[in-house]
């Protein structure tokens, strides 16, 4: 792994550690870099309404643009668990927002990147602004 993966690694499994999930029990931990290489941070914080329950990648971004950053540049997600996490379909569509194609989301547990895809192979023909935006 390089420097700064492995550096990103450790930064999703410090904030993987502060994941609120009395329900789930399934702690995920995001780290972002920006483009401007600036990091983000996310964690899954859960609720009693199900419903309301917001992914580590959500908050991460949510993070991101609290700074005043846009542009996603590479991503990690890891869980706390045997398999690979994956990011959500969901959440796929949020990164989409802030990222072009061709980035790489490095997935894994909190032992071990095991994955690494672009964001157009999670996300295939991508619903956008320019679909709709003359
Ligand atoms: N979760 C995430 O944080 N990100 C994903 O992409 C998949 C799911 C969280 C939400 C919930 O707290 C737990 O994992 C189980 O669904």
């Amino acid at each position: 792994m390089t420097d700064l993966r492995s550096n990103m690694f450790q930064m999703a499994k410090d904030v993987l550690h502060n994941a609120y999930v009395p329900y789930s029990h399934y702690k995920v931990g995001c780290c972002i870099r920006t483009t401007n290489n600036q990091f983000f941070v996310g964690c899954n914080v859960e609720n009693a309404v199900y419903g309301l329950t917001c992914c580590a990648e959500a908050n991460a971004i949510v993070n991101m643009i609290i700074h005043g950053e846009k542009q996603i540049a590479e991503m990690i997600i890891i869980a706390e668990s045997e398999t690979c996490c994956v990011p959500c379909g969901g959440c796929r569509q949020r990164i989409s927002e802030f990222a072009s194609g061709d980035i790489l989301i490095h997935m894994g547990t909190h032992q071990s990147l095991t994955e690494t895809k672009t964001l157009s192979e999670l996300l295939p023909l991508a619903f956008g602004a320019a679909h709709f935006k003359q």
